[in-house]
């Protein structure tokens, strides 16, 4: 069948890097003008790690939203080995905190005040199964003598299983999935665990990076893995179950933070992140899957209600600029320069 419009409830983007101050300002309305809501991710310098360092967060993140644009940003508490329980159920209480993101020390972009045990944050786990308090997670290892590449399947061997056998009530998101391990962990374990996936690693490989000369611009964390892997996620994607939805995980970085000897994690998809991810959708044969993973299966998962408005995407041709001046800085967005297959037309 061929169809020329999809009309979806509008869809949210359940991880997502905002930042601060000037850039924040730059990118907030290309995530408010596909999305209704975003879980934001609390990696700032210094990181959101209370309640008054989110509201205040929230409130600038609102500031930030053009004119005449609706967006909710959704909360999320920065996980360190000093987290105190007792502020996280605060913050949940007072509807402050969607949610609380684990990254181990180390593992990614302003990762350095994260985890560094999970047995450090065994008190404030224990406090958010009991209020049912979601836990968003970056799942990889960091230790020096683990592979990159087999970061995230460790992590589940690790940490992972262990924690969801040990609190088997924990809502867990096992963000920016990226492994074909990941993928059969989450489709095997309990309704409670679900997990994001990006539009990078559903479109591209490793050797998107490495092929013909290194490619920043196609790095971020977790790595794009090897075909096999995308491809698991391609299938988990569109295959209509509710345990995988829409986290474009949208990192911005100035052009020449990228383009370094030590470039930046993090690919910025957030200007024509409907149009990638419904380009996959089509590829697969699984247009009619699109409304569940975009629209419906994250709002489920988090127990809030599916946005009542809706938003369209035509099938015509939208051309991906090559870099998009925010102001704050040059930055290249994901498909730069590519066509794709559809475009959002609100
Ligand atoms: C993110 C960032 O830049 O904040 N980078 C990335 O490559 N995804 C951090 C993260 O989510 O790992
Ligand atoms: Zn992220």
């Amino acid at each position: 069948m061929t169809v020329s419009s999809i009309t979806v409830p509008r869809p949210d983007d359940w991880h997502l890097h905002l930042r601060d101050g000037a850039m924040l300002e730059g990118v907030v309305g290309y995530t408010a003008r596909q999305f209704a809501r975003a879980i934001v991710m609390p990696n700032l310098t210094p990181p959101v790690t209370d309640v008054a360092a989110a509201v205040a967060y929230r409130q600038r993140i609102l500031d930030a939203v053009p004119e005449g644009m609706d967006f909710t940003p959704l909360m999320t508490a920065y996980l360190t080995d000093n987290s105190d329980p007792e502020e996280m159920r605060r913050g949940f209480a007072e509807g402050v905190f969607t949610a609380a993101k684990l990254y181990p020390a180390g593992a990614t972009t302003n990762s350095d005040s994260g985890v560094t045990d999970i047995a450090n944050i065994r008190g404030v786990l224990e406090v958010m199964a009991e209020i049912g308090m979601p836990l968003c997670v970056h799942g990889e290892v960091t230790s020096a003598d683990v592979d990159i590449f087999d970061r995230e399947a460790v992590f589940i061997d690790r940490i992972l299983a262990p924690l969801v056998k040990e609190l088997p009530e924990q809502k867990v998101i096992f963000e920016h999935l990226t492994s074909e391990q990941g993928v059969q962990f989450v489709g095997s374990a309990g309704e409670n665990v679900a997990a994001t996936i990006t539009p990078q690693h559903l479109h591209i490989n490793r050797n998107a990076m490495l092929v013909g000369g290194m490619r920043p611009h196609a790095y971020c964390l977790p790595v794009a893995k090897r075909e096999r892997h995308r491809l698991a996620l391609r299938r988990a994607a569109t295959s209509g179950s509710s345990k995988f939805f829409l986290g474009t995980d949208s990192a911005p970085h100035a052009r020449e933070a990228k383009e370094s000897a030590c470039g930046c994690a993090g690919i910025f998809n957030a200007p024509y992140a409907l149009e990638s991810y419904i380009a996959v959708f089509e590829a697969e044969d699984a247009l009619d899957h699109f409304e569940g993973f975009a629209s419906r299966h994250g709002p489920a998962f988090y127990g809030l209600p599916v946005n009542e408005e809706t938003v369209t995407l035509e099938k015509r041709d939208c051309v991906v600029p090559d870099e998009i001046d925010v102001g704050a800085a040059k930055l290249v967005p994901f498909h730069a320069g590519e066509t794709l297959g559809w475009t959002f037309v609100g």
